[in-house]
């Protein structure tokens, strides 16, 4: 419809017409914004994810499994081994935590007589990093650090554009998987570069990364971290980077939002009192006032209960 015709109809026709209009060209304007920004990470379904949403605890041991075996290799994870024991995680026994801590070594010191040493890690400890500093971190890894991953969940999100990210506004409804979501899509998401795509000699080409080019070179194939095994002596869950990486993610996912199921517990309890509370309300504002109606009406009139007038 023409600009010009617009204007030869009535005015709330008009309105309307217009307001159809705008409403398209912001639907537009957000295809064109995904369009531009690669590919966003697909929806993956999470058990954390909705208003009653808990940690799976055999994901979350598969996905320090991946850490440990593959990731720690490079990233660091600064949170203590004891946490790996704490409720609403992966609740690994206290035994394992402990025995798990004293495989490592780290430095200590220094001892009476001024000179450091090493003694085994402790539960209490922050799990050690496989470098000794960012800068040998990063000189192994073509002049860019791994980054520590124990936020890296909450670190990384994105706009999920219009009309969305109106859902997105209301609380209880809002989305919060992104990051799982993305760090899903980036370990699956090495591939051939598109043709005339020139990618430096220092990176890899990914899909999902914000300008394509990552300096972490795939880390994970299938195969790679074996699973724990059921009674026919098959792995419970598939050996594979789409497993894996949905392990790894909710792995990372309560690394950096460990108290999430206390959170979502209390968010629900909330909810209730809040809905008892508006019961209350409103059955105490009936009580005060219905006297006042009565008179109102012409019934027998007593002296009114409610603020005086
Ligand atoms: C060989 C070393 C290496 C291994 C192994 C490795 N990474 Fe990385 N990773 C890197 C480097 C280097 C970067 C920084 C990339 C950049 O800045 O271009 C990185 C970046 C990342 C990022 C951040 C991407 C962003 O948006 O900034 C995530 C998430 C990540 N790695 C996850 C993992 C996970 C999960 C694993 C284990 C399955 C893993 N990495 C294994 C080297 C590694």
């Amino acid at each position: 419809m023409s600009v010009v015709r617009a204007f030869e109809m009535s005015p709330m026709v008009r309105l309307r017409t217009l307001a159809v209009a705008a409403a398209l060209a912001t639907l537009g304007l957000g295809a064109a914004q995904a369009a531009e920004g690669g590919p966003v990470p697909p929806r993956e379904k999470w058990t954390f994810g909705g208003v009653f949403g808990t940690f799976d605890r055999a994901q979350l041991q598969r996905g320090f499994k991946v850490y440990r075996e593959v990731c720690s290799n490079c990233h660091q994870l600064r949170i203590p081994f004891r946490t790996l024991a704490q409720k609403g995680g992966p609740e690994f026994a206290v035994a394992q935590v402990t025995q798990l801590a004293s495989e490592y070594k780290l430095q200590d010191g220094p001892n009476e007589a001024g000179d450091m040493f090493e003694r085994p890690a402790r539960p209490a400890d922050f799990i050690p990093w496989a470098f000794a500093n960012e800068n040998a971190a990063a000189s192994a890894n073509g002049g860019k650090a791994p980054p520590a991953l124990q936020v890296i969940a909450k670190a990384r999100s994105y706009e999920r554009g219009f009309p969305l990210f109106l859902v997105d506004a209301i609380p209880f409804l809002q989305y919060q998987e992104q990051g799982p979501d993305y760090i899903h899509a980036l370990l699956n998401g090495y591939e051939d570069p598109p043709e005339g795509f020139k990618v430096p000699d220092s990176g890899y080409y990914n899909k999902y990364y914000p300008g394509h080019v990552i300096a972490m070179p795939k880390p994970i194939n299938d195969g790679q971290v074996e699973y724990p095994k059921g009674q026919d002596g098959k792995p419970v869950v598939p050996e594979t980077v789409e497993q894996y990486s949905h392990d790894i993610a909710a792995f990372l996912m309560w690394s950096a939002e460990p108290h999430l199921e206390a959170r979502k517990r209390l968010g629900f309890i909330v909810l209730i009192f809040l809905g008892v509370f508006a019961y209350l309300l409103h059955y105490v504002k009936k009580k005060v006032w219905a006297d006042v109606g009565g008179e109102a009406e012409g019934l027998p009139g007593t002296a009114p209960l409610g603020p005086t007038r």
